[in-house]
């Protein structure tokens, strides 16, 4: 359970990255690759979510919460299950989230983890031999309450697979054990929280608190990301 500039301190070459961002890009991305997106290519910059669109795609850009200027799509998961994004390719770039994604390209295998598809992403690594690094992509470098929140559950469903290399799952897992009692009440004073409040995006804080509605993984194939089926 790390935050992205603690990620320069392991060798990522034979390690699965679980990277989150749960208000909101991978819940988002889990969202749109469940609802029949086609794939979706995540880009640090708006510069190359632009030259993107430019070729073609649809063009998802975020920044501090709100929709960029001159984009198709801002960073709701509600706008992930659009009839306009059926079937196809969505280039996207957010604050924290695609930033996270583009730090861990070096990993074995990188995948998207958020409460929606939480039951899914245990599946899938239950069996798996390779350390686990649960990435969480915090508020511009810093800590944030709700990708702790699912670090915490996930390192709670998989305990009895892995050994924990710190005490930070164990941190993490109690404070899920804690909120899971009454989520949006032990959220509701977090900053981002707070932000999508100001922002009038309340709704989009309750939908992607849901728990395993999804059975897809989202794994980067190459430069996009695609939908595992577990
Ligand atoms: C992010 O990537 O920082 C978040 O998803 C921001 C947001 O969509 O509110």
């Amino acid at each position: 359970c790390l935050t992205p500039d603690l990620l320069h301190q392991y060798e990522l070459e034979n390690k699965i990255v679980v990277v989150v961002d749960i208000l909101r890009a991978t819940s988002c991305m889990v969202s749109g690759l469940a609802n029949g997106v086609k794939e979706i290519v995540p880009v640090a910059t708006l510069e190359e979510c632009k030259a993107l669109q430019e070729t073609g795609y649809l063009a998802a850009a975020e920044r501090n919460g709100s929709k960029a200027e001159g984009f198709d799509m801002g960073n709701s998961p509600f706008e992930y299950m659009d009839e306009k994004v059926q079937g196809k390719k969505v280039a996207v770039t957010t604050t924290n989230g695609t930033l996270a994604i583009s730090k861990s390209l070096k990993a074995k295998e990188v995948l998207i983890g958020a409460f929606l598809n939480l039951e899914a992403v245990t599946n899938y690594l239950k069996n798996k031999e390779e350390d686990i690094i649960v990435l969480c992509a915090g508020w511009k470098g810093k800590f944030n309450l709700e990708d702790t929140l699912f670090a915490g559950a996930l390192c709670h469903q998989l305990k009895s697979d892995f050994q924990f290399a710190c005490d930070a799952p164990l941190a993490a897992e109690a404070m899920y054990l804690t909120a899971r009692k009454d989520m949006i009440k032990y959220m509701e004073d977090s900053s981002h929280a707070k932000r999508l409040a100001k922002l009038n995006v309340k709704k989009d804080i309750s939908y992607c608190i849901q728990e395993s509605i999804y059975d897809v993984v989202p794994y980067l194939s190459g430069k996009a990301l695609v939908a595992l089926t577990t």
